[in-house]
């Protein structure tokens, strides 16, 4: 029988890509089948405290156990930027092709094109909170390539692959993403008795 767990989120490509991880034993709800329309705040300066506020405002609002993601994109030519504010980079309200146009322009003639993705899963069942990491290393293109997949996607290639996330089918992305190690973690916990 399928086992039900809510998924802190209500970002769509996040909320597809862990249905196909998790795959058929697990039924996903995401924040608006538990009725949460709300902005939840990430007001920490770290994924792991992102990750950990989602995940609590949920669990005391709404009661259920629950798990959320956060997610970054650090570039190492940058300092780690941008880090935890990789969906405000470029401002607040903008769009991920405004995110990744600036992060080209602020690579601009940089050669050390080397970046990460990080992801950190926190799950709250009752009274316990654990966190699960994930994290692929990889380089920052000079132009973005690819339709598929969402976010910095066009513009990162992983580590001994020729074609960025976006150029990757769902399977291919998720068999070696951040997000996709960060779940087969949380998968394992999940799974033990
Ligand atoms: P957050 O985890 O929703 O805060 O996401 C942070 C930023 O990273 C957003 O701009 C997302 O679009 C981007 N992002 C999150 N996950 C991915 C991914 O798997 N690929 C590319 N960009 C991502």
């Amino acid at each position: 029988m399928e086992k039900e767990i809510v998924f802190a989120t209500n970002n769509l490509h996040k909320l597809s890509e862990i249905r196909r991880i998790m795959g058929d034993q697990w039924h996903i709800l995401s924040l608006a089948d538990i009725n949460c329309n709300e902005d939840i705040p990430e007001t920490a300066d770290t994924l792991q405290g992102n990750a950990e506020l989602k995940a609590r405002f949920v669990k005391e609002r709404y009661g259920y156990d629950c798990f959320a993601d956060d997610t970054g994109l650090l570039v190492d030519a940058l300092d780690g930027a941008p880090g935890v504010y990789s969906a405000r980079y470029a401002g607040p309200g903008h769009d991920s092709a405004a995110n990744m146009a600036l992060l080209l322009e602020n690579l601009r003639g940089v050669t050390d094109r080397k970046a990460h993705f990080s992801t950190v899963i926190a799950l709250i069942q009752g009274e316990e909170m654990l966190t699960f990491e994930g994290r692929v290393d990889g380089t920052i293109t000079e132009t973005p390539a690819g339709t598929d997949g969402f976010g910095y996607d066009p513009i990162f290639r992983p580590d001994g692959h020729e074609e960025t996330f976006a150029q990757m089918s769902a399977d291919q992305k998720n068999a070696i993403s951040h997000r996709g190690r960060a779940t087969a973690q949380l998968i394992q916990h999940l799974s033990t008795p």
